[in-house]
């Protein structure tokens, strides 16, 4: 499965890139404001430098609301860089962007995705990745996971070319449990990421190493000279 990020923060993106974990990042209009807040920079700059530091699929979304508006600004999105895959929300207009969007061979991810039938549509029209909005279906007492779990099987029961992307996760788990599924990309905030990091055992762990290692009096791990080296 691989991992995204859901972020705008180019610091965090640096960070995810330099430990050798980030697959891609998707950004969304809550999202770039705060970059843009922070940095001082327009959204287009932003989108530059991300797409500079992370070499994977980068998502940008539209914000018209009408196909035509939709379909002019995920041109000039995907002008950006090659690496730019435009974000359309799922609705009727939403489809008929997409459509023309894969017809200029630009990639869409349909987001906003609350339940398996709008996966079918989404990828029929020609999404090259789908999101199904986890955390939002369990704060209002669903079960996201069963959700991504679904479009997951309909996918694979009809040799579905679309990505699977698990948005809108909150905590560790839903990571695993979307790789559990089968999620093909599973894409998070910053903290989650630092999260799945961690355990307990691994601290106590490496403590307990650096602590035997420092009563053994700390030896040497070097090279012994060669014969020549030691005349
Ligand atoms: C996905 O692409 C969305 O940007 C994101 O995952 C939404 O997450 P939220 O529900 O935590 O805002």
């Amino acid at each position: 499965m691989d991992i995204f990020l859901d972020t705008a923060n180019l610091e965090e993106i640096e960070q995810a890139v330099s430990w050798g974990v980030l697959d891609g990042v998707t950004t969304n209009p809550t999202l770039l404001p705060k970059e843009m807040e922070r940095t001082g920079k327009g959204p287009r700059e932003i989108l530059e430098e991300i797409c500079r530091i992370v070499d994977g699929p980068v998502s940008a979304e539209v914000v018209s609301t009408d196909a035509e508006g939709m379909f002019r600004e995920g041109l000039e999105l995907a002008e950006i860089h090659e690496n730019i895959v435009v974000k359309i929300p799922m609705t009727p207009e939403g489809m008929r962007a997409t459509k023309r969007l894969r017809q200029e061979g630009i990639a869409v991810n349909v987001t906003l995705i609350f339940s398996p039938s709008q996966a079918l549509l989404a990828a029929k029209a020609g999404a090259a990745f789908v999101s199904p909005f986890v955390g939002r279906i369990d704060d209002v007492s669903g079960d996201g996971m069963e959700l991504v779990s679904q479009i997951v099987q309909i996918f694979d029961n009809y040799g579905v070319e679309a990505e699977v992307l698990a948005a809108s996760l909150r905590h560790p788990r839903h990571v695993v449990e979307a790789a559990l599924v089968g999620a093909d990309i599973a894409t998070m905030p910053f903290s989650v990421l630092q999260k799945l990091f961690h355990h307990p055992l691994t601290d106590v762990g490496l403590e307990k190493f650096l602590a035997d290692w420092e009563k053994a009096g700390r030896p040497e791990i070097r090279t012994p000279p060669s014969p020549s080296e030691s005349r």
